[in-house]
């Protein structure tokens, strides 16, 4: 027999009264009880970064975190990252006007170690960058237009909705997957 526990949490901004099998992890609870399928599921062990979230702050790989642990938390996912209207934060747009996602399976990690990130250095170094996303593997190797984007955001090139020329010049087909894909994770 399973045991089930009641945690509260409050995930993105929402809070959530939960009942989660004592052995499932916080990825487990996202995706499956709250259909917030942006963090992946992909090695599991804690190696790829693709399930990192932030958890009062920090970023945790969600796939190592048992859901009970979570309990009383914040969490944010990259569901949500973009702002309160719904447009791309300025971190967003800064990876669709870099070409910085290619399958995207990477893209909802690397975003939010690049949040944490810029919450803890507002103008990081290269070796900060390098650093803080160290954990996010992309097997797309889309590494240079990934710091490429944070540095963007840093330098305050970044400011606002993603409509740059940059964004504007794609074909609108793939701009709207691509805004979709940073937005909510790909729906896998
Ligand atoms: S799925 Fe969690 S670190 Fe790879
Ligand atoms: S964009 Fe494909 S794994 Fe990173």
């Amino acid at each position: 027999m399973t045991d089930t526990l009641s945690i509260e949490v409050t995930v993105n901004g929402a809070p959530r009264a939960l009942a989660v099998a004592s052995h499932h992890t916080l990825l487990d609870v996202l995706r499956d009880d709250l259909a917030l399928t942006g963090a992946k599921e992909c090695c599991l062990v804690g190696e790829c970064g693709a399930c990192t979230v932030i958890i009062d702050g920090r970023t945790v790989d969600s796939c190592l975190v048992l859901a009970v642990e979570a309990d009383g938390a914040e969490v944010l996912t990259v569901e949500g990252l973009a702002n309160a209207d719904g447009t791309l934060s300025p971190l967003q747009a800064a990876f669709l006007d870099k070409g910085a996602v290619q399958c995207g399976f990477c893209i909802p990690g690397q975003l939010l170690s690049a949040h944490a990130l810029l919450e803890e250095h507002a103008h990081p170094t290269q070796g900060e960058i390098e650093e803080g996303l160290a954990g996010n593997l992309c097997r797309c190797a889309c590494y240079v237009q990934i710091f490429e984007a944070v540095e963007a955001v840093a330098a305050g090139d970044e400011t606002g909705p993603p409509e740059t020329a940059a964004h504007a010049a794609r074909s609108a087909g793939g701009a709207q997957a691509g805004a979709r894909t940073i937005a909510e994770g790909l729906d896998q």
